[in-house]
Parts: C-alpha cells; sequence; structure tokens
C-alpha cells in the first residue's frame, strides 16, 4: 500500500495546478499525480484558442462575460458560479504569469485578445494557437521544481476507492473516498493507493465517438469511476461538438481548426461556395458552438455532402500566420495551401459540458473526493460551453479545491481496512482484438444514433446496442486481468450509457443538446 496525503489522477491544467497549490502550501505532506500516458498527454495540451479573462475594464466588463456565458449555458448555468468564475480570473491570471506562462502582446505590449464564438468582445488570451501547450508545459516545469510531489505517468486509475470496498461500512449512507487502484502498466500490477484527499481531474470523453478533437486518452475514466463509486453525474447529454474540425477520413482523434480562426475572419461556405451561416444565426460565424455545428450537420444533410468549407484566403496573411502557425502548418502538410484552397471542416466531438457534480469548492458527494476541470460539473457550462471558458475553469476551481482540501486534509482519520485489489479468478486475455472491436464498435453507435442531432427511435437503438456490448465487457472483466484497454472500453462503455440515457430523459432541447421531436 502507498500512503499519499494528496493524490491526483491527471495531469492536464486542472491537476498540475493543483498538485503545485497543495505541494507549495504544505512541502512536508506527500502529493501524487497518477496519469496513464506521457505526463503532458492530456486535453489541455491540445487546447489551441485560448483562455477568456476581462482585462480591460474600458471596452470590455465582467458583466458582459458573464451575460455571454450564461446565453451559451442556455438557461442551465449556476449563475453564482459564473459570477464566481469570471470575476476571479484576473487572479489566477496573475498567478499563472508568476509560474511563467506566456500569452501573446501586441504592438503596444498589450495582451492580444481574440475573439471566439458566442463572446460579445475581444478577450480571448493564447499563445499562438498552442495555447493549452503553453500552459502544459509551464505547469509540468513548476511541478518538476516541488520534491514532494511524484509525477507517476503510464499509471492508470482503475477504480476509486470507497466505502463500497470495506467489508464492514459495505452498504453505510456516507460514502468516503479512501485512494484508489491504480494500474502500474510498466510492471502490470494494482497497486492500492491511499490518500487522505483524491482530486479526480481526468479529462474528458471525446472517444466514446468515432470523430473527436481530443486524443485517445480521453475515455471519460473519472466520470465513469465516479458513477461506479456512485456519485452524482449530471448533465451527460451535452457534449459540444466543435464546428470545425479538420476533414479527415481517417478515424481517431481529428485534428481542430480553432474557433479563433472564425474569430479572426475566416468564414464558413458550402461545397458551392455559398455563405451560409447568415440563414441560422445573426451572428453569423461567431454564434455560439451548437449553432454552428447544428447549421453545418444541417447543411451536410441537405447537400449529402462530407464537409464544408473554412474561407481563409481574403485574411490579412501577416496577422493571420503570426496567429495560427500551427494550423497552417498542418494545413500546409495535407497540402492545402490557405492563400488559395479552403479548409474542409467538419463538427467533431470536443468537450463534456457534464460529469462529476460538484460544489464550487470542487467537492462532490462522496466525501475526501473532489472534481475539476472536464470531468466536473461544476455549473459552469449549463447546457453549452462558451468559447476558451475551460481552461479558465480548471484553473479557478483547482484554487477552490486546494482552499477547501487543505482545510480538510488535516482531520481526515485513516482507519479504514482497505483491502488490496483481487486477480484471483482471472488470467491473461486472450484475445485483445474483441476489446478493441468492442471499442470501435460503441464509437461507430454514438456516432451513428447520439451525435448533434438525436431523437428517441435513435436513442433507444443506441440504447440496445450498448446493452450488449456492457454484458459482453461485464464478463470479459470478471474473467479477465485489467489491462488500460480493458479499463478504457468499460469506462467508455459507462459514458455512452450515460450520454444515452440522460439524452433520452431531457424532454425539451437547450444549448448543445437537440432532440428532433
Ligand atoms: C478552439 O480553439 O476553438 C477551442 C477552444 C475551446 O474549446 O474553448
Amino acid at each position: 500500500m502507498i500512503k499519499h496525503d494528496f493524490l491526483i489522477i491527471g495531469s492536464g491544467l486542472a491537476g498540475l495546478t493543483y498538485a503545485l497549490k497543495v505541494a507549495k502550501r504544505f512541502p512536508e505532506k506527500k502529493v501524487a499525480i497518477v496519469t496513464k500516458a506521457a505526463a503532458n498527454e492530456s486535453n489541455t495540451k491540445y487546447a489551441q484558442g485560448g483562455m477568456a479573462v476581462v482585462i480591460d475594464t474600458v471596452t470590455d466588463s465582467y458583466e458582459q462575460h458573464i451575460e455571454d456565458t450564461l446565453m451559451a449555458g442556455d438557461g442551465l448555468c449556476d449563475r453564482e458560479i459564473v459570477e464566481m468564475v469570471v470575476r476571479e480570473a484576473p487572479d489566477r491570471l496573475k498567478e499563472l504569469l508568476s509560474w511563467g506562462a506566456e500569452f501573446d502582446k501586441n504592438n503596444l505590449g498589450d495582451f492580444d485578445l481574440g475573439r471566439e464564438g458566442g463572446h460579445s468582445q475581444n478577450r480571448i488570451l493564447h499563445h499562438k494557437d498552442i495555447t493549452g501547450f503553453e500552459l502544459e508545459e509551464t505547469l509540468l516545469d513548476q511541478v518538476a521544481q516541488c520534491d514532494n510531489i511524484s509525477l507517476l505517468s503510464h499509471h492508470f486509475a482503475v477504480d476509486l476507492i470507497t466505502n463500497h470496498h470495506i467489508q464492514e461500512w459495505k452498504g453505510r449512507e456516507d460514502n468516503k473516498c479512501y485512494g484508489a487502484y491504480v494500474l502500474d502498466e510498466k510492471t502490470g500490477k494494482i497497486e492500492t493507493y491511499l490518500s487522505k484527499i483524491v482530486l479526480l481531474a481526468s479529462g474528458g470523453i471525446g472517444q466514446v465517438y468515432q470523430n473527436t478533437t481530443n486524443p485517445k486518452v480521453a475515455t471519460g475514466d473519472g466520470v465513469a469511476m465516479a458513477y461506479r463509486a456512485k456519485a452524482q453525474i449530471q448533465n451527460m447529454e451535452f457534449v459540444q461538438f466543435h464546428p470545425t474540425a479538420l476533414y479527415d477520413t481517417r478515424p481517431g482523434q481529428t485534428f481542430l481548426i480553432s474557433e479563433a480562426v472564425r474569430g479572426f475572419g475566416a468564414l464558413l461556405r458550402n461545397r458551392k461556395g455559398e455563405l451560409f451561416m447568415g440563414q441560422y444565426d445573426e451572428r453569423k460565424e461567431l454564434a455560439s458552438r451548437d449553432i454552428v455545428s447544428r447549421a453545418i450537420d444541417s447543411e451536410l444533410k441537405k447537400s449529402g455532402d462530407d464537409y464544408v468549407y473554412l474561407d481563409c484566403r481574403h485574411l490579412d496573411p501577416i496577422g493571420f500566420e503570426n496567429h495560427f502557425p500551427n494550423i497552417l502548418q498542418k494545413c500546409k502538410e495535407l497540402g492545402i495551401d490557405w492563400k488559395k484552397d479552403m479548409i474542409p471542416v467538419v463538427p467533431a466531438a470536443h468537450y463534456l459540458c457534464g460529469g462529476v457534480v460538484t460544489n464550487a469548492f470542487g467537492q462532490t458527494q462522496i466525501a475526501n473526493l473532489y472534481a475539476c476541470g472536464e470531468c466536473a460539473c461544476t455549473g459552469l457550462h449549463g447546457a453549452n460551453r462558451l468559447a476558451s471558458n475551460s481552461l479558465l475553469e480548471a484553473l479557478i476551481f483547482a484554487h477552490h479545491c486546494y482552499e477547501k482540501s487543505c482545510e480538510e486534509v488535516e482531520s481526515v482519520e485513516e482507519n479504514a481496512k482497505v483491502p488490496d485489489w483481487s486477480e484471483e479468478g482471472t488470467t491473461n486475455p486472450k484475445e485483445l482484438i474483441l476489446i478493441t472491436h468492442n471499442k470501435k464498435e460503441v464509437q461507430a453507435i454514438m456516432s451513428n444514433y447520439v451525435g448533434i442531432v438525436r431523437s428517441d427511435e435513435r436513442l433507444n437503438r443506441a440504447s440496445n446496442r450498448l446493452k450488449v456490448l456492457y454484458e459482453e465487457t461485464e464478463d470479459l472483466y470478471k474473467k479477465t486481468k485489467i489491462s488500460p484497454q480493458l479499463s478504457e472500453l468499460r469506462n467508455l462503455i459507462t459514458i455512452a450509457y450515460l450520454i444515452v440515457k440522460q439524452s433520452q430523459a431531457r424532454t425539451e432541447n437547450r444549448g448543445g443538446f437537440y432532440k428532433e421531436a
């Protein structure tokens, strides 16, 4: 058994920020970050656009950022949370700058503020078009300087340890978290990580769909573990589809063309070259992304085409190339010359607005278990996240989790008799290919029946198909030694089930959720 004071599951912006803060506050306490791939592999790393912060209160205001967030969230945001996040943003930004993060500046030396869909003002801080990468690297550098943090890459959290695992406390009303069972991918052993405080910061779920902007690691592990541990999971029907992923026939992670490109003036055209956004929303290309994604979906259904175009040909070349070098490099690699060619784009699964329900301090319903970042449902996003609010949310909630858990950590009792993981009755998997097949089936079901526009009929079909996969996979799970692939498959099936079930339960269309009558 390995004992820590703070255990963090996930190494994106939320997890690293929290780890850094608790480690600095308590140099004598032990902090562990477990992360299932390389340390920097997370949704954070791929965030292009940036971070929304009200910097200039002459041209912008907190009220406007609050209103934009509420409008995108379509009536389901928690106003108090929105106000808290928007108003605390400058403090968190200062801290981030003090850790060495850099954001682009204009010729006057002021922050170069970009614009994205749903924002009434330019307020997106960015580092070229690789903002998330910059933040991830900054935080990893800081974490590396803390002797009391163990950053354990290729360590897969299989399950949270709660009362359910403790013989004498099974069935108790109050539930507590004691740590997690973690698979060390090098040794193949599942170790018991005990911890006074556990933070889930395990990111998104994009891999439940065939086409996603999310990396391979985004398999919803944290949400699925929390669901198994009986935490409250909410708003899973609000999966945000990014309107403009680069069209690519290969399945897997799809390259994102940042919304900031439309903020810079790029236009959407159908295959005939016609502008179409004006028919859908008066804000045209800068409508919130649920509206733009649905508009593209509708154009594609009408025309039978596979993609629409993003037209950048009219944009100022110096400014454009300076802001978006990474995107333009990718286009170049694919033989797209942006000055002459339009860029083929399609919507792709991008962000989960729901997740593990928390309060303003990131506390879940399970004692000593916190959640923050994309896996959490904090009340900020409601039915649809406003662009570039997610890195901000990760920072604000990491700070709140830190404040609350620092109060709590001293009083956590360590009297639970936690058993080690038992592999009794399991054998090595004979055919890993069955796991791969089932994963592909889940992704196909979700893409075919649970996409941008849903219907009860399609959801029922998805639900029936998922049941079969669930039973097969649970059977495999009982007999087989745990592998990351099997765990991810189980988690993806859980996520798919939650999205379908919560979509079936929703009777009115809001934000990113649209069900045909
Ligand atoms: C983008 O750059 O378009 C993504 C930003 C976000 O998802 O907030």
